[in-house]
């Protein structure tokens, strides 16, 4: 890879470079939200379209919004005779938005017939490219794509999304392009904007709800702020995030993937699944200790069932198992007590097996739960390090200090 200025902060000073190749997906106004996320990031954006890209968005949209001509063409670009080798050594990095199944199988096969595909062709040894791709569910599934995806992902080639959901035609599955956010934020990741930048962190965060039927559940006081801090501080660092969150009232922190998850027993499998990809995890949600044997499948009635007992059972600890599984990796823990914090919280580092344990003092008003600051204690194998009543942002960031300085970024 050539040396390029990487990050708003360089030697240079000048603003990272980011070419944005639109292809013809009818999620292409989104590459529209993309370019408008990373000029707010700072970031000077030029464009590429395919020709089908302009039957959905017309250049002169993009050329108003970046400021500079849309190379669509070969041939007459203004200024430029080359447009598309200039464009891959402007670039420092490449962002296809939303990536055709097409125009991924001409990529992963080296095809270049149009502006769009000759560029990204010329990115290899200029510049890290990303691709989210924006397709119906059986093209993405289909094995041809599949296989391409595949082919890119060996050769570095970074895939945001696609994500779940409703399709323009209808049909609910994968192939949705990733949220806005999440596509502006894995291009600051890749431009090295921020000290965590490259890192992807699992941050888990709210309660859990565990049922007891239909309409009852057994749950906690977490609502979820401490993590969610977290993540959008991670975020702002240039961190990849995903947030496996119980079920809160808060808002997905911009930029950040969230997974949302009702039970301790889908917050684990969702919490291993996406530590299966990640470098680190900070596990701040309040997960039941105990889930009962069997929910029933109907509201209990109290004439009926007479209920006097809950039969419970014990959840997975989530926490343990990222730890027994970690490896190399960072996982940081919290420890909410009321009453012996310190040696709580170290037996928790100790029998967990994790690299940090926050602990927290949840029986004092600046350190409960639902509260705007928190007053913690970071404990690792080399000690005790107490922390000022802070801001959760604050608290936030000198968490994922610790989280860096143990070793997490990469
Ligand atoms: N944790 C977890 N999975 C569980 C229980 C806890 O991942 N089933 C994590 C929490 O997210 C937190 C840490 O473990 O990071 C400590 O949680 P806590 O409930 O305080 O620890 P326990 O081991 O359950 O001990 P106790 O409830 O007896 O204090």
């Amino acid at each position: 890879m050539s040396e390029k200025n990487l990050g708003p902060e360089g030697a240079d000073g000048r603003a990272p470079r980011v070419l944005l190749a639109v292809c013809g997906g009818i999620a292409a106004y989104k590459a529209c939200e993309v370019l408008r996320g990373l000029q707010r990031a700072g970031c000077d954006v030029r464009v590429t379209m395919t020709e089908d890209a302009l039957r959905f968005v017309g250049a002169a949209t993009f050329e108003a919004l970046s400021g500079a001509p849309v190379a669509t063409s070969l041939y007459g670009h203004p200024g430029s005779a080359i447009p598309h080798i200039e464009l891959a050594e402007w670039a420092d990095v490449a962002l296809v938005v939303p990536a055709t199944a097409n125009v991924m199988a001409k990529m992963a096969c080296g095809i270049a017939d149009d502006c769009l595909t000759t560029t990204l062709l010329a990115c290899h040894g200029c510049c890290p490219v990303l691709v989210a791709p924006g397709m119906n569910v059986h093209m993405w599934q289909s094995p041809a794509t599949q296989a391409n995806a595949e082919t890119l992902r060996s050769r570095g080639v970074h895939l945001v999304g696609p994500d779940c959901g409703r399709l323009a035609c209808g049909d609910v599955g994968e192939g949705k392009l990733a949220p806005v956010d999440q596509i502006v934020a894995a291009a600051r990741a890749a431009l090295g904007a921020g000290d965590l930048a490259g890192l992807r962190l699992v941050v888990t965060a709210g309660p859990t709800h565990e049922a007891i039927d239909p309409v009852r559940f057994i749950a906690n006081r977490s609502t979820g702020k401490m993590g969610y801090a977290l993540a959008e501080a991670a975020v702002a660092r240039g961190a990849e995030v995903t947030l496996v969150s119980g079920p809160t009232a808060l808002g997905c922190p911009a930029g950040a993937r969230r997974v949302d998850v009702v039970s301790a027993a889908q917050m684990r499998d969702a919490t291993l699944a996406a530590f299966e990809d990640a470098d680190a995890a900070i596990c701040c949600a309040a997960v039941a200790d105990y889930t009962p044997a069997r929910p029933a499948d109907h509201k209990l009635k109290k004439s009926r069932e007479h209920l006097d007992a809950i039969e419970l059972v014990e959840t997975a600890d989530i926490l343990a198992e990222l730890c027994a599984a970690k490896g190399e990796r960072v996982v940081a823990g919290f420890a909410a007590e009321t009453d012996d914090l310190l040696a709580h919280a170290t037996e928790k580092l100790r029998r967990k097996g994790a690299d940090l344990i926050v602990a927290n003092d949840v029986s004092r008003p600046e350190s409960t739960f639902g509260a705007d600051t928190n007053r913690v204690a970071l404990v690792t194998a080399a000690g005790v390090r107490q922390l000022e009543t802070m801001p959760l942002r604050a608290v936030a960031d000198a968490v994922l200090d610790a989280v860096r300085d143990l070793g997490a970024a990469r």
